[in-house]
């Protein structure tokens, strides 16, 4: 079996098919990361650009070392070294690149709707890497390998995703992707950053968190998009902390077996208390791990095969 698209831009575009293709591939992938030697050739003589409008830790560099591992040329452009800075459109890039003949072009953005722009007007294949609040399709890749890894299957699990939903990438890619696979979604936050008409999603949303992590197999925390937000959509960070926030006494009210998410970066203190982010139930490391392998299997599935 075999990706049907030439890009990667929304968990809408895959089949629940597609989805176990790329999590069983990157179970073989997650293996190369703990050899002594992690490089096989699969990918020698291809060239990948990482083009990053956004900020990013996470994403970019396991993007660079999934290229690497799997021996592809990795080349890094941020927006602020680029000639974006003097004016050149997404597209115009685009089409630059495109004439250095790259295999891949994986790309942040903050504007919605870009790595489309991107996908529609180059040959190359395309991988969104997080476009502004629309969708973030590898991280829900990478969480529910996660999940599958620790749980042993995605099917009929209950997982609570709290805090900023409405600004949240993460979130969209996560429902869609989690209800594909037959998860029950369930969504707690303040009302200011739920979006209206969000059950019409087919999600449950419990304003209460105590009762929204109650019986749930997964509590998914988000981070406060503060470069997102108009101002005023919570009193003050103590506030927020205070009511929405997961610390050890909220996490009483959880499962015994309670996994913790969190796709980083952190707000510790804030959406998430710090002896809950580093304490036991905490899976947050393991997304980062998994992160490289879903990587490779994508650039694998999508250029490699
Ligand atoms: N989870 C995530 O996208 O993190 P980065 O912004 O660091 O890439």
């Amino acid at each position: 079996m075999e990706l049907r698209n030439k890009d990667l831009l929304a968990i809408r575009d895959l089949s629940p098919e597609e989805i176990l293709l790329i999590l069983d591939t990157a179970e073989s992938m997650k293996e190369i990361s703990t050899r002594d030697i992690k490089k096989v050739p699969t990918l020698r003589g291809k060239t990948v650009i990482n083009l990053f409008y956004e900020p990013s830790t996470r994403t970019r560099t396991s993007f660079e070392i999934a290229g690497k591992r799997l021996s592809a040329d990795v080349i890094n452009i941020s927006s602020a070294t680029s000639s974006t800075t003097k004016g050149e459109t997404l597209k115009d890039t685009g089409r630059n690149l495109q004439a250095m003949n790259p295999d891949l072009i994986v790309i942040r953005h903050a504007a919605a709707g870009a790595p489309k722009i991107l996908a529609d007007a180059l040959p190359v294949p395309v991988i969104n890497a997080g476009d502004g609040a629309h969708e973030h399709p590898t991280q829900a890749l990478l969480d529910a390998f996660t999940i599958r890894e620790k749980k042993k299957t995605l099917a009929g699990i209950t997982v609570a995703i709290i805090g900023d939903i409405t600004h949240s990438r993460v979130a969209r890619s996560n429902i869609a992707l989690l209800q594909k696979m037959g998860a029950e979604v369930r969504l707690s936050g303040p009302y200011t950053m739920v979006p209206p008409y969000i059950e019409a999603l087919g999600v449950s949303f419990i304003p209460d968190i105590g009762e929204a992590i109650r019986d749930a197999d997964v509590i998914m925390m988000l981070r406060i998009q503060l470069e997102r937000q108009q101002h005023g959509l919570f009193p003050t960070v103590r506030e927020y902390a205070r009511f929405f926030g997961l610390n050890r006494e909220r996490l009483q009210r959880a499962k015994p077996d309670v996994l913790i998410m969190h796709p980083g970066p952190l707000n510790r203190g804030v959406e998430i208390s710090p002896d809950v982010a580093d304490g036991p139930y905490s899976i947050i490391l393991d997304q980062v791990t998994n992160g490289v392998a879903v990587r490779m299997a994508l650039l694998y599935l999508l250029i490699g095969k």
